[in-house]
C-alpha cells in the first residue's frame, strides 16, 4: 500500500463527522443494574455513594422507573445484616435458598409488576455465611478448606429457589470449579430448561470489590479469597477456564472486574465470539465517584462513557454497572 499520509483533524472537525465515523454505539441495551435488596428499611451503601441496600417495595419503585426508561436487565443481590439481624448461621445457608429468603421474594414481586424486564440473580453463598467465604468452610488439619462440591450442592438449592420464583438467569459467583454443570444439571432435572446460566467465568482476585462487600457484608473474617477466585498473573487460565464454563452449560460468559481485564475481554471474545458480559464492579465505581468529587460533576457523564466504549470496544455484549440509573440521563 502507498503512504496514506494525511491530515487525520479533518475527521475530528465537528459533532457531526466525529458521529458520523464513530462505529460503536452505547444505548439502554448495553446496560444491566446491580440492586442490593434486604429486609426492613433502604438505606445508603456507606461506600458506594447513591448505591442503596433497598426494601423490596423502594426496590420495585425503582425497578419501575428505570423500566419505564428502557432498561431490560437487572441483577440482584440478596442482603442480610450479619451484625445486627438475628440470624441462624447454621453453615448451610438455609436463608438462602428457602421460598420465603429476601431474593425469592423480590424475584416474585418483580415478575409480577413488570414482567418483562429480565432478572438476573447472583448466586453464591458469601452474603449468607457468617465468616463472609463464598463456599462452605471446612476445618482441616493446617487451618481450613473451602469445601468444592458441598458447595455445589447449595448452590443448585439457591439456583432452582430462584428459578422457583421466576427468575430468568442465575449468575453463579462463587468460582466453585463445576459450578455452572452442578446448577445446569439441578436446573434441569426441576424442568427449568430455559432458565439460563451467565457464569461468572472469568472473576480475578481482585482488590476491587470492597465496596460491594460492605454492601453485603461479606467482608471474609480469615483467610482469603485465592484459592477459588482466579490469579490475575496467571495469563493461560482464563481461556481453558471459558471453555470449560461454555461447556459446562453456561449461556453467557461474565468477565470481572472491567478495566484492569480489557485484554482478556478481547482476547475471550475473539476466541470464542460467545456472548460476553463485563462487569464494571464496585471498586471501579467507587474509583470514578471520588474523581469527579475532586474535578466536578460535570466530567462524569463524559469519563462514564470513555469507560463504557473501552469495555464495549473491548468485546463485552452488554455490561453490569452501578452507573446504570445516571446512563439512563445521558442516553
Ligand atoms: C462474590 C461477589 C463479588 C462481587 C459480586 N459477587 C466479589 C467478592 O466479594 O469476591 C463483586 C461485585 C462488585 O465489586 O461490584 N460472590
Ligand atoms: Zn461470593
Amino acid at each position: 500500500m502507498n503512504s496514506i499520509m494525511k491530515r487525520f483533524r479533518r475527521l475530528r472537525k465537528n459533532e457531526a463527522i466525529r458521529d458520523l465515523v464513530s462505529n460503536i454505539k452505547i444505548t439502554k441495551d448495553d446496560i444491566v443494574i446491580p440492586y442490593f435488596v434486604k429486609e426492613g428499611k433502604t438505606e445508603e451503601i456507606e461506600n458506594m455513594p447513591g448505591i442503596f441496600r433497598y426494601s423490596i417495595d423502594n426496590l420495585l419503585m425503582e425497578i419501575e422507573e428505570v423500566y419505564n426508561k428502557g432498561i431490560k436487565g437487572i441483577i440482584l443481590f440478596g442482603v442480610i445484616d450479619k451484625n445486627n439481624e438475628k440470624f441462624d448461621f447454621n453453615g448451610i445457608c438455609e436463608k438462602a435458598y428457602s421460598e420465603d429468603g429476601i431474593v425469592q421474594k423480590a424475584i416474585r414481586r418483580i415478575k409480577k409488576n413488570f414482567p418483562e424486564i429480565l432478572i438476573i440473580s447472583d448466586v453464591c453463598l458469601c452474603n449468607w455465611t457468617e465468616n463472609g467465604h463464598c463456599g462452605i468452610v471446612k476445618r482441616s488439619k493446617d487451618g481450613y478448606f473451602i469445601d468444592n462440591d458441598e458447595t455445589l450442592k447449595i448452590l443448585s438449592k439457591i439456583a432452582v429457589s430462584h428459578a422457583y420464583s421466576g427468575v430468568d438467569f442465575v449468575a453463579p459467583s462463587s468460582m466453585m470449579d463445576f459450578q455452572v454443570k452442578a446448577i445446569r444439571e439441578s436446573l434441569d432435572r426441576e424442568n427449568f430448561t430455559y432458565v439460563g446460566i451467565i457464569s461468572y467465568a472469568i472473576k480475578y482476585a481482585s482488590n476491587l470489590y470492597l465496596p460491594f462487600r460492605d454492601a453485603v457484608y461479606s467482608h471474609i473474617q480469615f483467610g482469603d479469597r485465592k484459592t477459588y477466585q482466579m490469579d490475575f498473573r496467571n495469563y493461560d487460565e482464563c481461556i481453558i477456564k471459558a471453555k470449560q464454563d461454555i461447556e459446562e452449560g453456561a449461556d453467557i460468559l461474565m468477565i470481572k472486574p472491567s478495566l484492569p481485564y480489557l485484554d482478556i475481554i478481547y482476547k475471550i471474545k475473539k476466541i470464542y465470539n460467545y456472548p460476553l458480559c463485563a462487569y464494571n464492579v464496585s471498586g471501579e465505581y467507587l474509583m470514578i465517584k471520588d474523581y469527579v468529587k475532586r474535578f466536578g460533576k460535570e466530567i462524569e457523564k463524559d469519563i462514564v462513557f470513555e469507560i463504557l466504549f473501552a469495555i464495549k470496544r473491548a468485546g463485552a455484549n452488554f455490561i453490569i454497572t452501578y452507573h446504570g440509573k445516571d446512563i439512563l440521563k445521558w442516553i
